[in-house]
């Protein structure tokens, strides 16, 4: 379980983003993958985006199909605020990722601390559904975890850490002949207040065309753009 929308709604009304242990004036790793993986003219889709500045960095570089997913509305509406009229030109999807049918495909799936907060497994099953489902063949997936020395909790949840050897397995156990690694690297987080946080960053690609044939959990998501 990954906290309500209520739990993530009161986070983001209780804190000023610098507050955030997982704030990032500049989101360089992630910034760096996306844009290794995926082309300003493609599109990209920031799973719990939160009110992550990753966003702005890829709209800065010129990426005009971009969509930011999260559970809660209080972040979606924080980084629209912040944005402005660039908002317009990003879509917005106010949904839970274990619970969403993806209604189109992307080229990049970009999560940054919320696979983590998936400690069941019908849960992780879920999420890669849907990540399966949203990514069109031979697109990438990012997913960014504590890594297994990372923090045990995070904004009072319990976390799953992940080596990216154990993540890799999970992926292959639960899409079976769905993505194949791409690579994975360590990164350390200095959080605002000076704490190491560690997490491993692995990149998935999914299969080209043929792969095994899978199903998502159906439910409700509020889109807009
Ligand atoms: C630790 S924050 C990371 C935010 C952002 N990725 C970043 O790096 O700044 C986790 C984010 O995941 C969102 N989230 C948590 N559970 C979710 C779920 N089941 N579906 C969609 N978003 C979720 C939260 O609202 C929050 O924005």
């Amino acid at each position: 379980m990954t906290g309500g929308p209520e739990h993530w709604d009161r986070v983001f009304g209780a804190r000023q983003e610098a507050d955030l242990t997982w704030f990032e004036a500049e989101p360089e790793v992630s910034l760096r993958l996306v844009t290794a993986h995926a082309g300003p003219g493609e599109p990209v889709l920031d799973v719990g985006g939160g009110v992550s500045r990753l966003v702005d960095a890829l709209l800065a570089r010129g990426y005009r199909d971009l969509s930011v997913l999260d559970i809660s509305a209080a972040a979606l509406a924080a980084t629209r605020d912040r944005l402005g009229n660039l908002a317009r030109d990003v879509r917005w999807i106010e949904a839970d990722v274990t619970r969403w049918r993806p209604h189109r495909a992307w080229a990049l799936w970009h999560d940054r601390a919320v696979f983590h907060f998936l400690t069941e497994r019908s849960a992780r099953a879920a999420y890669l559904a849907a990540m399966a489902d949203a990514l069109r063949p031979e697109g990438h997936a990012i997913v960014a975890t504590f890594a297994e020395d990372g923090p045990e909790s995070c904004s009072g949840l319990p976390v799953a850490r992940w080596s990216p050897e154990a993540l890799a397995d999970e992926v292959a156990a639960l899409v079976p002949g769905g993505f194949e690694t791409v690579g994975a690297e360590r990164h350390e987080h200095v959080t605002p207040k000076g704490n190491v946080q560690r997490f491993q960053v692995s990149v998935f690609r999914r299969a080209g065309p043929g792969a095994t044939p899978h199903s998502s959990t159906v439910a409700s998501s509020r889109e807009r753009s």
